[in-house]
């Protein structure tokens, strides 16, 4: 017996082992829950063959019980009904174990409830004598203590009253609202991205990893349009450029990069680009789209880039 109860604890780990594996198997993304019709059927099978198991171990549980009983049958007994306690006796056996109740508060047990009578009788009704368990006591001492160094701290001393937390809260909560304006700052979007230097480096790396497959490791152009000349398909503006990023233009290929990059790194991505300008990499896409010409000085391409490039 104890074999089969083995056998089916090692299956059973085994089960859950397998179901790790297979977990850290997938990619994090596909590790939603998606069953296709053999899965379940595998699924249904080890359900059932686990209830098999069940019932085969209680199955020949009883059976190895039925069977001592016929080789060795237990004598019949007949029942004796235990002698019923006198009162005294009753109190003895209660006296070796006071509860955790009475001791919480501090009751003396049954028996010495005559001790505890007061002397005095209302119409016949006496009074017993428990005092407050002394943890209570600890605790009422201990509210008026508190309430002594709560006066002391916060209407002498120098703890801040609620109006002047309230105040406090407020200056502090400007604070914050400021530090998160700033931060907020650095968000870019197709109205407040510029052209910036410092931001060509990371970019060139998002670049690399995300868009050399459709056009080129310099912009040259493979699937998508080269990226290097004035001649844009949908307006070369650095407003232009970020927002054919951020939106893509999905019915021609070009997915929208909105939910894979950051504001950040599309602002950083669409200044590689822009600096890419003017470049001449080898065997480049012949130009698509209408010629670019820059209408105002906030628009496009950074002269200084450029020229460095
Ligand atoms: C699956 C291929 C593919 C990937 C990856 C891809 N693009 Fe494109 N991209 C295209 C295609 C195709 C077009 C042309 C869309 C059209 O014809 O309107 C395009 C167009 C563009 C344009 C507009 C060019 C113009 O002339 O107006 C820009 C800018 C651009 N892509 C930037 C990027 C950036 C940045 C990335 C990486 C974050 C990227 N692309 C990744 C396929 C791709």
């Amino acid at each position: 017996m104890k074999k089969i109860s083995l056998t089916f604890a090692i299956l059973l780990i085994n089960l859950q082992l397998f179901a790790i594996a297979k977990e850290t198997a997938l990619p994090a993304s596909s590790r939603s829950i998606e069953l296709n019709f053999a899965d379940l059927l595998v699924i249904a099978l080890l359900l059932f063959a686990v209830v098999a198991l069940l019932a085969t171990v209680v199955l020949l549980k009883s059976l190895k019980v039925m069977v001592k009983e016929r080789m060795h049958p237990t004598p019949f007994v007949k029942y004796k009904a235990p002698a019923s306690l006198e009162y005294i006796e009753w109190i003895e056996l209660k006296k070796s174990k006071p509860n955790i109740w009475t001791k919480l508060l501090s009751l003396k047990p049954i028996e010495e409830e005559e001790t505890l009578i007061i002397p005095h009788a209302y119409d016949g009704i006496h009074e017993l004598n428990n005092p407050i368990p002394r943890w209570f006591n600890v605790l009422f001492y201990g509210t008026l203590v508190f309430a002594i160094c709560y006066f002391y701290y916060y209407h002498v001393g120098d703890g801040l009253r609620q109006d002047q937390e309230y105040a406090a809260e407020i200056v502090k909560a400007d604070q914050d609202k400021r530090v998160f304006l700033a931060k907020a700052g650095e968000k870019f979007d197709e109205n407040s991205v510029k052209p910036d230097q410092t931001l060509v480096a990371n970019g060139k790396a998002i670049f690399m990893a995300n868009c050399v497959a459709c056009h080129g490791e310099h912009g040259e152009g493979l699937v998508g349009p080269n990226l290097v000349d004035e001649f844009w398909l949908h307006g070369g503006s650095i407003s232009d450029v970020f927002k054919t990023v951020k939106y893509g233009v999905p019915a021609k290929g070009m997915a929208s990069w909105e939910k894979n990059l950051s504001s950040k790194n599309l602002a950083e991505v669409v200044n590689f680009i822009m600096s890419l300008q003017g470049t001449t990499p080898a065997n480049a896409k012949a130009p698509q789209g209408e010629k670019y010409e820059v209408k105002s000085e906030k628009d496009t391409v950074n002269n200084e880039i450029i020229t460095k490039n």
